[in-house]
């Protein structure tokens, strides 16, 4: 049974339609958006998303060799790695090749290898990067489990995985799982679609925001997926009021 089926009780034949069709609007998605990327990031989190980042390149041991940044997008989390000298060498992965465009110019951009590529199916060998980072990516995924399936596969052996991402708000999440207070989830549900609409002139990508979160899984539920899927020692890190979280966990060594 595949984990699409498992997680939506459907038979195999239609979630692997439904898989496709998720990937071409995620993609086509991103393509629409991408030359306000950045901006809008920016100004939705109130310049927050750099500290998040920030933080995912503190959190990376360091003597770290390659790094996989999958979902990329215009590579900010990469060459935010890059610049707190994490890595020796940057693969910046993305099914979107207009969000990678997006990275040149940028300080370090010529350092990275841009690579066009589904996290579904990731054309790169067994054990072969020391660390692997999704910065708002998971979330996007037409099947989770697949993706951590295939970022278990390419990590090597004790190699850290790092995700930082918008969770599902977890009504009894204590402590670091804690998310969002109900009254600022209220007012973030209004505001960032709302400014999408008017700003980034794209109400239905930016509503689109919400509804994943609202679909997605809590900090502790994905930290537990990584224990299935062969991962140790599961980190939560909360960022700005819970609005965002970073779930790190290491792969397991060889027994
Ligand atoms: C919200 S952007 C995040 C970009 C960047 N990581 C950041 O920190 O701003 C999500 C990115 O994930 C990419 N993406 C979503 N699903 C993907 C998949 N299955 N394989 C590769 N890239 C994917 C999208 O194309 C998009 O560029």
């Amino acid at each position: 049974m595949s984990g699409f089926e498992e997680v939506h009780g459907r038979d195999e034949s239609w979630a692997v339609r439904d898989r496709a069709a998720h990937s071409r609007s995620v993609r086509a998605m991103f393509a629409r958006i991408a030359r306000v990327y950045d901006f809008m990031n920016h100004l939705l989190s109130l310049n927050r998303d750099r500290a998040w980042r920030r933080r995912v390149a503190a959190l990376m041991d360091a003597g770290t060799g390659e790094v996989l940044d999958l979902c990329a997008g215009t590579g900010d989390l990469a060459l935010e790695i890059m610049g707190a000298g994490k890595g020796t060498a940057w693969i910046a992965a993305d099914f979107c090749p207009e969000m990678l465009t997006g990275s040149a110019g940028k300080p370090g951009a010529d350092r990275l290898l841009l690579t066009a590529a589904d996290a579904m199916v990731l054309p790169l060998g067994d054990g072969c990067v020391d660390a692997v980072t999704v910065g708002f990516g998971v979330r996007n995924f037409a099947d989770v489990r697949r993706g951590v399936e295939e970022i278990a596969r390419v990590l090597r052996p004790g190699g850290r995985l790092l995700v930082l991402d918008f969770f599902r708000d977890d009504p009894r999440g204590s402590g670091q799982a804690r998310g969002v207070a109900a009254p600022l989830r209220i007012l973030l549900n209004v505001f960032v679609p709302l400014v999408g609409r008017v700003v980034g002139r794209d109400g239905s990508a930016y509503g689109y925001l919400s509804r994943s979160m609202a679909a997605f899984m809590t900090p502790t539920e994905f930290a537990a997926l990584l224990e299935e899927h062969g991962f140790t020692d599961p980190v939560i890190d909360r960022q700005t009021f819970g609005i965002a979280h970073i779930v790190a966990a290491r792969k397991k060594e060889r027994s």
